[in-house]
């Protein structure tokens, strides 16, 4: 389905989210024929940044050359810079915006609608949503809003109410783009289409869930928005806890947006207080000497916790999350680890370290990424010895034609046709938030740790145990005990 003609009006527009993602993401669809048949793009940002449709059309230009995966040239890319406009923007004087949306829905013609894509730091989301509120550019229009949404829950109260006050909840779009990437969709399918995995899939046959995203980067020159946000509101609170959320769920009565969201929400209301001495903050050794960082920064570039959900299907088992900056490699996997059988067959058995390289689920949910059952195999020969074997589907062999969008790429579309499914709800981050208040409250201390490690010790050892951080290679091969 194409969604109906749209003005899509993009805040931040010469931010580095706009430049790495968004501009390149919505060219991507304009080349796969996604966009509607009648589209405009009004950037816009502060007037010092592009003052003009032309800068603007050479940043967009420059970002998909740098960024996207196909060159901004030929016919397609002629229209796409057609369609490109500014609209400087300033929440006291909002008539140039104004001017420039107009502009934009006269040259469509009919009756087009507005999609705003708020990618602005989160301390501009209200003021933002408020000259939407005061201009007429709200009515017949959605609205994407970034993350983190709040930093805390009052925060993240006060911020529902300030966008509920101008949009009721059906048009607004939060926005997290881990839910948008096929991998992670994928998972619903996995579990909910096929009947081999969702007999085992609760307390009775798992015994602990890794969601493990450690990050290579850095700071990127984002100081200004990282300083004030974290790994925790950067990448705990907004993705693995909504992955989470995926991997926990109920299975919903449909695939429709409220059944779905309504069981991710029951997970969040179900998330134990976090206890601040179940989790480990690290900063990277240097980041204090980063440009724009405090030199006594108490921001932690690293968080690892123990989450318990505590339903029916989840009591007593652990979620092990895991990210950070800087670190030994960058990668998007959730394992599953198994109960061990009641009984020890084997008397040749493998030392443990080896053995916990069997009896798990694994599914990367990087770009393919692929799913891989890890399990012992008994070595030919005379002797019961085991060693540890993979049986692993992987998205690129299977389907290597029909991969297609990113997960900014699918959340924009789905936006513009109105659905929800894959958005977050406002219920859903204030549970969220509302876990997360004993840890706000008294973060545990900062632990140093050297770039290009797995970060703070205790996170590897105490935290853990008596369970491992396991990674697959990243061909899903076979499995690594990262101790
Ligand atoms: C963003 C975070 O939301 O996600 C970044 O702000 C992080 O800090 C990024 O690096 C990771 O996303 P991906 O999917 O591009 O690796």
């Amino acid at each position: 389905t194409r969604p109906d003609d749209h003005v899509i009006v993009l805040f931040g527009a010469t931010g580095d989210l706009a430049k790495r993602k968004l501009l390149p993401g919505l060219f991507h669809l304009a080349r796969a024929g996604l966009l509607p048949d009648g589209y405009r793009i009004v950037g816009s940002a502060p007037a010092q940044y592009a003052p003009n449709d032309d800068a603007f059309r050479k940043h967009t230009h420059d970002a998909i050359a740098a960024f996207g995966r196909s060159e901004p040239s030929g016919p397609v890319w002629q229209s796409f810079e057609d369609s490109l406009s500014f609209g400087a923007a300033d929440p006291q004087d909002p008539a140039p915006l104004l001017a420039a949306v107009r502009a934009a829905e006269d040259s469509l013609g009919g009756q087009p609608r507005r999609l705003f894509h708020l990618a602005v730091p989160p301390s501009a989301f209200a003021s933002v949503i408020r000259m939407l509120g005061d201009t007429d550019l709200a009515e017949n229009s959605k609205v994407i809003v970034e993350k983190p949404f709040g930093s805390d829950l009052a925060s993240a109260r006060a911020l529902n109410e300030t966008i509920h006050a101008v949009f009721d909840e059906s048009r607004i779009f939060r926005i997290d783009h881990f839910l948008g990437k096929e991998s992670v969709d994928n998972i619903l399918a996995l579990r909910f289409a096929n009947g081999m995995l969702e007999p085992i899939w609760n307390r009775d046959h798992i015994s602990h869930v890794q969601i493990d995203v450690p990050e290579t980067l850095g700071l990127e020159g984002r100081a200004h928005f990282y300083e004030g946000t974290g790994a925790f509101r950067d990448m705990i609170v907004t993705h693995l806890i909504q992955v989470l959320g995926i991997v926990a769920m109920e299975p919903p009565v449909s695939l429709a947006a409220q059944p779905l969201r309504d069981e991710k929400a029951k997970v969040f209301e179900a998330l134990r207080p976090i206890e601040p001495g179940h989790v480990v903050r690290g900063q990277y050794d240097g980041y204090r000497e980063e440009p724009g960082v405090a030199p006594d920064s108490q921001t932690e570039t690293y968080t690892a916790l123990r989450l318990e959900v505590d339903n029916w299907r989840w009591a007593g088992v652990p979620f092990y999350l895991r990210s950070g900056k800087n670190l030994a490699q960058h990668r998007e996997v959730i394992t599953l680890g198994l109960h061990e059988p009641p009984l020890r067959m084997f008397r040749a058995d493998l030392p443990r370290r080896e053995k916990d390289r069997g009896n798990k689920i694994v599914i990367d949910f990087g770009d393919p990424g692929w799913i891989a059952a890890c399990f012992l195999a008994k070595e030919p020969g005379p002797t019961a010895r085991l060693a540890p074997a993979t049986m692993t589907f992987r998205y690129a062999e299977s389907f290597c034609q029909k991969h297609g969008l990113e997960g900014y790429e699918r959340l924009i579309l789905d936006a513009m046709l109105g659905d929800q499914s894959l958005f977050t709800r406002s219920d859903g981050i204030e549970h969220i938030w509302e876990a997360s208040a004993p840890l706000l409250g008294n973060p545990p201390p900062l632990q140093p740790y050297a770039p290009g490690s797995w970060g703070p010790e205790p996170a590897v050892t105490e935290l853990i145990a008596p369970h491992q951080w396991y990674l697959p290679d990243a061909d899903g091969d076979a499995i690594e005990v990262l101790a």
